[in-house]
């Protein structure tokens, strides 16, 4: 790995489609002052129906992408699915700059959160079947009961989610499409609460192994039984980059008036990536360029 050449480091960014950008949110508020590269690879998303050797494929191509044509020196892989099944495959692709993925960071949280040593995750097939969680959890003595959850993806990706998970005012009416949403995250966590039960474990902590799930958060709260934690893998992976941005510049990234340096590639519509972006960031998503990485 060489040796950083720089103070303003660029960060890139990398998701199947637009879920990355909780977690950019999250890198954001700790690193304003970075710049950021962000690639949705929104042409191939869904991955978490994929398999492992594809999954690596198009990872490795967007990590290459935002390392050797945006300039990237540290990467953060902003999907669980990427990060289970290819997190060596995309180091690999990129052996010159540091690679973050959002698994380990997630375990490391829920080791903190959980008192009783059980905890439920949430994910995509692809992250569930890897069984990558369930190996992070139990290296941090934690016993984790995974469920695959693949209609919510598509649902987050449609933007039917409530209004104030999109800031949107909380007075808006509540669309009848997030009540579809609410309707089925309660079955999933219904089913995982009850086969969690049947198991004999008493789970405190529920991991959302999906970066598209954040956007769900205020809808799973609502349905898990109180006194659960939830943990976003987005803010303790956001956690783990300025540490080693901290240890690299010999200080921690000062907040700074200016806006963020942000640039946004996607590999299908960039229209719907402007629209549904902006709301899911924060702020607004523009000048999305498209890509072509290829097959
Ligand atoms: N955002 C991806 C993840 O964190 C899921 C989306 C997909 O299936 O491509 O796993």
């Amino acid at each position: 790995m060489t040796e950083p050449s720089f103070t303003t480091p660029t960060i890139g960014v990398f998701d199947s489609g637009f879920g990355g950008l909780t977690v950019l949110r999250a890198l954001i508020a700790r690193a304003p002052q970075a710049r950021y590269a962000f690639i949705g690879d929104t042409a191939r998303l869904p991955y978490g129906s994929k398999s492992r050797r594809t999954i690596a494929r198009y990872a490795a191509q967007s990590a290459r992408f935002l390392v050797e044509e945006q300039g990237a020196d540290y990467l953060v892989i902003a999907c669980n699915t990427a990060s289970a099944l290819a997190l060596e495959d995309i180091k690999e692709a990129v052996p010159s700059v540091p690679v973050i993925g959002v698994i380990e960071p997630g375990a490391e949280a829920a080791h903190r959160a959980s008192k009783t040593r059980d905890v439920l995750v949430i994910a995509t097939d692809a992250t569930v079947h890897s069984h990558a969680y369930a190996a992070a959890c139990q290296t941090h003595g934690l016993r984790a009961l995974e469920k695959a959850c693949p209609l919510l993806v598509p649902l987050v990706e449609e933007g039917w989610v409530t209004p104030s998970i999109l800031n949107e005012p909380v007075a808006a009416p509540v669309q009848p499409q997030a009540a579809v949403t609410a309707e089925v995250v309660r079955i999933y966590l219904d089913e995982l609460t009850t086969q969690a039960a049947s198991q004999g474990m008493k789970p405190d902590t529920l991991v959302l192994g999906c970066t598209h799930y954040p956007l769900l958060k205020p809808v799973i709260e609502r349905v898990l039984p109180p006194g659960f934690t939830i943990i976003d893998s987005a803010e303790s992976s956001a956690d783990k980059l300025v540490m080693h941005l901290s240890r690299d510049l010999g200080a921690p990234p000062k907040p700074t008036p200016e806006d963020p340096i942000l640039r946004f590639f996607a590999t299908d519509s960039v229209e719907k990536f402007e629209r549904l972006g902006s709301r899911f960031l924060g702020r607004p998503v523009i000048n999305v360029q498209l890509v072509d990485l290829g097959g």
